[in-house]
């Protein structure tokens, strides 16, 4: 193997590892990029690309090891340093001004100064440095000990994995300390994972923090990496004491340390300036990303934090003064579904309007049906609901059942379009197949002209809300006619005639598309770009496959039950037959890349192509590695066989030489088809 002079290497990882810390920092703790998505995955590529060759250069900082590790037996526990203590709470304002009557007369002074900063609602966390790197990440656990969730914090962006010299300078600090803080998750980021949920019928979580609660304490780290958590600091320890006479040189210390903090804290000189930044923030903690449940009230002074001490429990020099719990209860008056996007049925309570936390609420979504069984809730209960920042209120539970209360029952026909439900085996939700529902029409055309699928560019989601809304498109099928009305497509807002002409040529010339394309195109469940691909290798027309039965369906590789099911569903449904008969009438007909295999002659072999061939797609060429036995494979290792150079090919031409694996130019390639 060919490898640098390891001097040059070891410099090249280091300033890679410091750049991607430095842009990580920019991204995840200031919100403030400066470089694109490609550019830092690019750099991340080559560092993983270097460590993967010299693995005794890996070291447990490096920012390649946040992805996550394997999944672990269990969690060791941890004794915390200093207890990890609870705040006491305060309810209302008059609660402050009696806390500070206590603070001020346990501590003999007139006026206190105090830090006011956000009350983060998550999951606390203690981060412990030594020599300036990340070495541990425990939960609070029950406040003596904790458990050790090393490997899940370290996939957490905004948890510096380790911290330089000049910051620990800056921050007058040595390089062992510890960081208390809270992981949190956003509110979109909940919605997102909840949405997704919802789709592949999965756990539904009923608030940010306890689906960031969750994901930090998986024993899988992968799983933490994929749920996009925060964390955020509010207390720096050195050797389990404050390190500062101030609380607020604290705060300006883990900034320096780039930890992500409640930025805006605010010195208040006595108790009315802290009930006024409560008061700013009750409702402007509506339009942060992500929850806070009240203001933590600190004394700044650290020997009065000394004096004042801790009762058994709690800090007596702090206090978490908490908002009004947005909870209320209200009668369920019917249930009935609505159907998403995706085509799947979500059922939605509708509540006796009621007041929480200043909004009006009539509606709550109950998610699915197991769900419905969780709760145990029919029409005519009463509920407590709940209702988190802007996120759609949840019903938490029943409280009490109603006289005379009906049960629900999914409908057997969709509410939007009348075709029949399907319920797939082991799944939760309930769906609407047909493509051309009304309710999923927008997100099908969306998907059938997606990069991935049709790939008609220029067709985005504006102008497909134009299309559908003005009623010119009900399916896909109906893109192929548009050219019919080529004046009515330039009239489409803010169209320029030139748009609107080659907005129809795309969709003309997407009938060129291969049957992997369409098949993947037309958003069959379970069915994903490589199971379009093996499909279209297998069955020589969108016609053949419609009418497969779920054994010829399992012939193929890599489809099993659940898939082979899902497709028999979705040509069982007579509005998706009636579409592909259109969409062939349009002229969108494409045949097989050929479902016989050829030859086997590629048996046991991988290929890896990189750069552009000249006389074929890549899709064609992939397709002829296949039909030949062979195997395709993005990423260039020790298995692959050969590696396939067009013009202006990538890192893989590099990597292949490297790694001395065969490498074929086009012609060769050509050569080796044909078996000369
Ligand atoms: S200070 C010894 N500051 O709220 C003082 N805690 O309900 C330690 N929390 O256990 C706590 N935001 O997990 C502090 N800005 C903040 C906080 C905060 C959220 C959590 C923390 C604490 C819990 C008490």
């Amino acid at each position: 193997m060919a490898k640098a002079a390891p001097g040059n290497v070891k410099k090249e990882i280091e300033e890679l590892r410091e750049q991607l810390r430095y842009h990580e920092y920019r991204y995840y703790v200031l919100d403030d990029p400066e470089i694109s998505d490609t550019a830092y995955d690019r750099m991340m590529e080559r560092l993983k690309e270097l460590e993967a060759e010299h693995p005794e250069l890996v070291t447990p900082d490096s920012p390649t090891v946040r992805v996550g590790g394997a999944p672990r037996e269990g969690f060791q526990t941890v004794r915390h340093a200093r207890p990890m203590l609870s705040l006491d709470n305060a309810f209302s304002y008059d609660a402050l001004r009696d806390w500070d009557r206590r603070v001020r007369e346990g501590s003999g002074k007139e006026k206190i100064e105090y830090i006011a900063e956000r009350k983060f609602d998550g999951l606390s966390i203690s981060l412990q440095y030594e020599d300036g790197v990340l070495v541990r990440g425990v939960t609070r656990g029950d406040g003596t000990t904790g458990e050790d969730v090393t490997p899940n914090v370290k996939t957490i962006r905004s948890v510096p994995l380790r911290v330089d010299g000049a910051a620990l300078k800056k921050a007058k600090l040595l390089a062992d300390f510890e960081v208390r803080g809270e992981v949190m998750m956003t509110r979109k980021a909940f919605q997102a994972l909840n949405q997704e949920q919802e789709r592949i019928g999965g756990k539904i979580f009923v608030n940010p923090r306890n689906s960031a609660a969750g994901a930090v304490r998986v024993l899988d780290p992968t799983i933490t990496a994929s749920r996009k958590l925060e964390f955020f600091a509010y207390y720096l320890l050195v050797d389990g004491k404050v390190p500062f006479a101030k609380h607020s040189e604290s705060l300006e210390a883990l900034k320096q340390l780039r930890f992500r903090s409640s930025d805006d804290w605010k010195l208040c000189n006595g108790i009315q300036e802290v009930i006024d930044y409560c008061e700013a923030w009750d409702t402007k903690r509506e339009k942060l990303p992500y929850e806070i449940d009240g203001v933590v009230v600190k004394v700044n002074s650290t020997a009065i934090q000394n004096e004042l001490g801790y009762t058994a429990k709690a800090p007596r020099w702090a206090i978490a003064f908490k908002y009004p719990a947005r909870q209320e209860t209200t009668v369920v008056k019917d249930i009935q579904v609505n159907v998403g996007r995706t085509g799947a049925l979500t059922p939605v309570a509708f509540l006796e309007p009621v007041q929480v936390g200043g909004v009006t609420v009539s509606r709550s979504t109950l998610h699915n049906m197991d769900e419905i069984e969780r709760l145990g809730v029919q029409i005519g209960d009463t509920v407590l609901i709940e209702r988190a920042g802007e996120v759609i209120p949840h019903v938490l539970k029943v409280v009490k059942q109603g006289k005379g209360r009906k049960p629900f029952r999914m409908p057997k026909n969709c509410p939007e379009c009348g075709s029949a439900i399907h319920h797939l085996e082991g799944e939760v939700a309930y769906r609407c197949l047909n493509v051309a529902c009304p309710a999923k029409r927008k997100e099908s055309i969306l998907h059938f002209a997606g990069r991935r699928a049709l790939d008609i560019d220029g067709l985005g989601e504006k102008i497909v809300d134009q299309l559908v809304d003005k009623g010119m498109v009900k399916d896909v099928a109906d893109l192929y006619a548009l050219k019919e009305k080529e004046e009515e497509v330039a009239a489409l807002g803010r169209m320029a005639e030139k748009s609107a002409q080659n907005l129809l040529e795309q969709i003309e010339a997407s009938k060129k598309n291969s049957l992997a394309r369409l098949i993947y195109a037309l958003g069959i469940q379970f069915v994903g770009e490589r199971t379009g691909q093996l499909l279209a290798e297998h069955f020589s027309s969108l016609e053949e496959l419609a009418e497969a039965k779920e054994k010829d369906l399992e012939q193929v590789s890599e489809v099993g039950p659940k898939v082979a099911a899902s497709i028999v569903e979705f040509f069982s449904e007579p509005a998706n037959r009636q579409l592909i008969k259109k969409l062939a009438k349009a002229g969108v007909r494409p045949t097989a890349e050929k479902r016989e295999v050829k030859s086997d002659k590629f048996a046991g072999k991988t290929f890896v192509f990189t750069g552009t061939l000249a006389n074929r797609t890549r899709e064609e060429a992939e397709a002829i590695v296949r039909q030949n036995g062979g195997k395709v494979s993005s990423s260039v290792s020790n298995k692959t066989a050969y590696v396939v150079v067009g013009t202006d090919p990538g890192s893989k031409y590099d990597k292949a030489k490297e790694l001395r694996v065969a490498i074929l130019t086009e012609g060769e390639f050509e050569r080796l088809i044909d078996g000369k």
